[in-house]
């Protein structure tokens, strides 16, 4: 965790062991390496023999000053034979970042077949180990790593989450080998939080700073699936059956999601809004079926859905290729069918973990309308929100919203901005959770 509250970045003196394993973050490490320098400390750096392939280990030997072992019997380390143990004992703390997937299991399992696991196993108890896993998101949620990171938990190393954004394999997500600053940050608070004996200062932080120190977001790796906007209906290829959404009570939902750490997956049908800065992954579909299609293939992973789209209940039954001319006949009539309903589809198949939202737009009735879909539709939340006053529904920045919950809760506020309601919306889940 980062701390905001200032820091002396003092590492004078200080003997930091740089582990490094074979992520692609691997290629900062000689940036690790001169930035640890500058803030005063020795630095020796041990690596694992794939860690080759990202950085070179010679470049790492020049800047450290130090041999740089990578295979424990190599002549060249051995000390008399007890490397490791010197090595761990000569360092005030451990960092290894980054740290990769192979590496975490070998830590997490105590299989020490290399310079750098085993010299983690080496290090005294008093000695702190920090490790900053980085990988491709969806090895990092994996239940075996995430199993991993919690034995280690156990076993006392300190565990410095991966920032969010963009990886080298384009995806989105939680992964990131963390700034360097915050990776220094750490190694300082480590040092000087060891509850030592000796002669080491210890650094106390006075009470009313505990508050200051941020909590993990409260979001953090989420997923969050969010629909916004409109539907279009082709009737022929320059004619639409349509409705009046703007988009922004859902573009407001998925900045302040991403805004508290979630990865968002933003399904959103013809609006004319940029995109809110953050893990914010936006699909954009024209038709109900389109989203249909959008929403059910991102749906399986998704710990909340919030179904903010006015999705067209009806769509022509047939769509004509080209433009109808009006002088075929006097009159016309289209025939319409029923899109599916995305949000009971959701409903039918929702997972025990995952949180369920709709939006209904009501012009009369609305609380019992609201009711009824909540427990037709197999929701946890409905937003009401009328569609014939001011300040609500459609367009606007502003809107006047009803929540309902699953438990039966109906909470009622005045008219507001789409941002603060959904910051509103987004605590109801919190609290939901809670409940659950
Ligand atoms: N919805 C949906 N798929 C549809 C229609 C609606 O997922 N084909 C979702 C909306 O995104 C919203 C919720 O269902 O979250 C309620 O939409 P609303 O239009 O208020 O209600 P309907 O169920 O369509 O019923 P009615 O129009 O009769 O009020």
């Amino acid at each position: 965790m980062a701390f905001l509250f200032p820091i002396d970045m003092n590492l004078q003196g200080k003997k930091i062991l740089l582990g490094v394993s074979a992520s692609i973050a691997a290629y900062k490490a000689p940036l690790i390496v001169r930035e640890l320098i500058k803030q005063g400390a020795e630095v020796r750096v041990v690596m694992t023999p794939s860690a080759e392939v990202f950085v070179s280990r010679t470049v790492l030997m020049n800047l450290s000053k130090h041999p740089v072992p990578m295979d424990m019997f190599e002549d060249d380390i051995q000390d008399g034979g007890s490397w490791h143990i010197h090595l761990a004992h000569w360092c005030d703390a451990m960092l290894i970042a980054p740290c990769s997937a192979t590496s975490l299991a070998r830590l997490a399992c105590g299989f020490y077949d290399t310079a750098l696991s085993i010299i983690a196993c080496a290090l005294p108890k008093s000695i702190p180990l920090l490790i900053a896993p980085a990988m491709d998101s969806d090895m990092w949620e994996h239940p075996a790593v995430q199993r991993n990171i919690e034995l280690l938990k156990q076993d006392g190393a300190i565990i410095i989450p991966p920032a969010i954004g963009e990886l080298a394999s384009g995806i989105f997500g939680p992964g990131r080998l963390p700034e360097i600053d915050v990776l220094i940050e750490e190694c300082v608070q480590a040092i000087s939080d060891i509850p030592v004996l000796s002669t080491k200062p210890i650094r106390t932080i006075p009470i009313e700073m505990h508050e200051e120190i941020p909590q993990k977001l409260p979001l953090y790796g989420k997923h969050v699936l969010i629909t916004a906007g409109p539907t279009y209906e082709r009737i022929d290829d320059v004619r639409f059956i349509g409705n009046f959404s703007s988009g922004k009570m859902g573009f407001a939902l998925a900045r302040h999601c991403a805004k508290q750490g979630a990865l968002v997956t933003l399904i959103c049908g013809p609006v004319a809004l940029k995109t809110p800065e953050g893990a914010i992954h936006r699909i954009d579909i024209e038709s109900a079926q389109e989203m249909y299609e959008a929403v059910m293939k991102n749906s399986a992973k998704q710990d909340i859905i919030i179904m903010s789209a006015a999705v067209a209940d009806f769509t022509p039954e047939e769509k004509y290729e080209g433009k109808i001319k009006k002088s075929q006949s006097d009159s016309m009539q289209i025939s319409l069918k029923k899109t599916t309903d995305i949000l009971a589809e959701l409903g039918r198949n929702k997972n025990d973990h995952q949180v369920l939202i709709g939006f209904a737009l009501e012009s009369h009735d609305a609380i019992a309308y609201g009711k009824k879909k909540i427990i037709d539709k197999n929701c946890d939340m409905m937003i009401v929100n009328a569609a014939n006053q001011v300040d609500s529904g459609f367009g606007g920045d502003n809107n006047t919203i009803t929540i309902l919950d699953r438990f039966g809760t109906v909470t009622e506020f005045s008219p507001m901005t789409k941002d603060a309601c959904a910051d509103i919306i987004i605590q109801h889940i919190h609290s939901l959770s809670e409940q659950a």
